[in-house]
């Protein structure tokens, strides 16, 4: 069973669908672009007793977990409570993404490279803070905010702003802000597989987070993602492996917190090297759909292992690159409209994860901001993206937009 509903739950349903040991997927609640593979179930990602009886009623034999809320809310912990094998931390090791000040103290520390910090709950010290010190300044709410929690303020005015919405007005809750230097570079996402000390590393990826071409507009939940990064070499990689992803998987067993799923380093390579912008306890959305198409070794064998605490072989890539560019509905992420027909997916030769759809009269229609990601593979970039928007033209919905420029610091 696959706990979650997206473009990422998609591409995970799709690597297990690929398993020769996997006989039925139930995907909970999952989306209408699943429905060939898997069985959608109505059920909550974070409706934790809903989804462990119905485990144990079906006798499900591994569940694999997508969304940050569902780990947060303690599934894991009441599944192997239950004796039934679940790929995903425990509440406790979901801190690691969950709390940005828990974060930070990790990383300060186990030594692992981010920004320096200082971390407040008075708004007015806050505040000093932050006027002492040189604009742009960054805040981030110590909390789960859905992607909302993180301001970047030019000015005083914007600072003021948002210390008020996450300090007094407590618009995500009660919670502390965090402070961190301002750093500059380009950004990638290292996912591994980690079962406390075992960290197998998957392709880097780049996420697009801005609406519109030359990354401009409002941040969303991301319009694309490609493998291959040309600005990555291999010493880059290797360091952050080791002194990142591997460091960091160290420190969580040494804090009676042992991750068992996916870490997900969020960083920059700034000038003064790799440094740490954000660590989730989860696949990436939209890292996860053009990652996991190169798995090549058996994706039920590495999530079974990792959840039974055993050694996994070491997972194979293919070397290719891929490349996906999400198609949203008009006016995301802001206020857009819901329900307009979603013609010519039969004639799309490539993967389709779907991310926001349902199906109304034997038809899809969009059902959310982000809706489809298509994902094209090729021996380099030049090729997955001229297959990429060649299939897109296929698609026929007068309400959904897209990048054109995906991977654009690739080519
Ligand atoms: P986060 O949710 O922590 O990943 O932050 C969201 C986005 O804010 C990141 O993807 C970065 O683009 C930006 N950001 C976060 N922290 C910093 C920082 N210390 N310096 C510059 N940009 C940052
Ligand atoms: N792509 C960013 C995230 O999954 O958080």
């Amino acid at each position: 069973m696959v706990v979650g509903g997206g473009g990422r739950e998609h591409a995970i349903v799709s690597a297990l669908y690929r398993s020769p040991q996997v006989g039925k997927i139930y995907c909970a609640p999952g989306n209408a672009g699943m429905a060939g593979e898997a069985e959608c179930v109505p059920l909550k990602d974070t409706d934790v007793a809903g989804l462990r009886a119905f485990a144990l009623g079906k006798g499900v034999d591994l569940t694999v977990v997508g969304p940050e809320a569902a780990l947060a809310a303690g599934i894991v912990d009441a599944f192997r409570a239950a004796g039934l094998k679940i790929f995903g931390h425990t509440a406790a090791a979901t801190a690691i993404e969950s709390s940005k000040e828990f974060a930070k103290v990790l990383m300060q520390r186990y030594g692992i490279p981010t920004a320096d910090y200082r971390s407040f709950s008075d708004y007015d010290e806050a505040l000093a803070y932050v006027l002492a010190r040189p604009f742009p300044a960054v805040l981030k709410y110590d909390g789960l905010a859905a992607g909302k929690g993180v301001v970047i303020a030019q000015d005083a005015d914007e600072a003021r702003a948002a210390l008020k919405d996450m300090l007094l007005d407590e618009t995500f809750g009660k919670g502390r802000v965090v402070v961190e230097d301002y750093l500059t570079g380009p950004e990638f996402s290292f996912m591994c597989f980690v079962d406390g000390e075992r960290v197998y590393p998957m392709p880097l990826a780049q996420d697009h987070k801005r609406a519109f071409d030359g990354d401009k507009g409002p941040n969303t939940g991301g319009m694309g993602a490609y493998t291959g990064l040309p600005f990555i070499t291999p010493e880059d990689r290797d360091f952050a492996y080791r002194e990142i992803l591997c460091r960091a998987a160290s420190a969580m067993c040494r804090e009676g917190r042992p991750l068992s799923g996916v870490l997900y380093g969020g960083l920059m390579k700034t000038p003064q090297g790799i440094r740490v912008i954000e660590f989730n306890a989860r696949f990436g959305d939209p890292e996860t759909e053009v990652v996991l198409p190169l798995l090549e070794s058996d994706a039920y064998e590495i999530f079974s292992a990792v959840a039974s605490g055993e050694a996994a072989p070491q997972p194979r890539w293919r070397d290719a690159v891929t490349m996906g560019v999400v198609l949203a509905s008009k006016g995301y992420p802001g206020k857009y409209e819901k329900g307009f027909p979603i013609g010519g997916l039969e004639h799309v030769r490539t993967q389709v994860c779907h991310m926001g759809t349902a199906v109304r009269d034997g038809q899809v229609v969009t059902a959310g901001g982000r809706v489809l990601m298509v994902v094209a593979e090729g021996e380099d970039i030049a090729a997955a993206r001229e297959k990429i928007y060649a299939e897109i033209a296929r698609i026929d919905c007068p309400n959904l937009f897209y990048r054109k420029d995906i991977a654009y610091q690739a080519l």
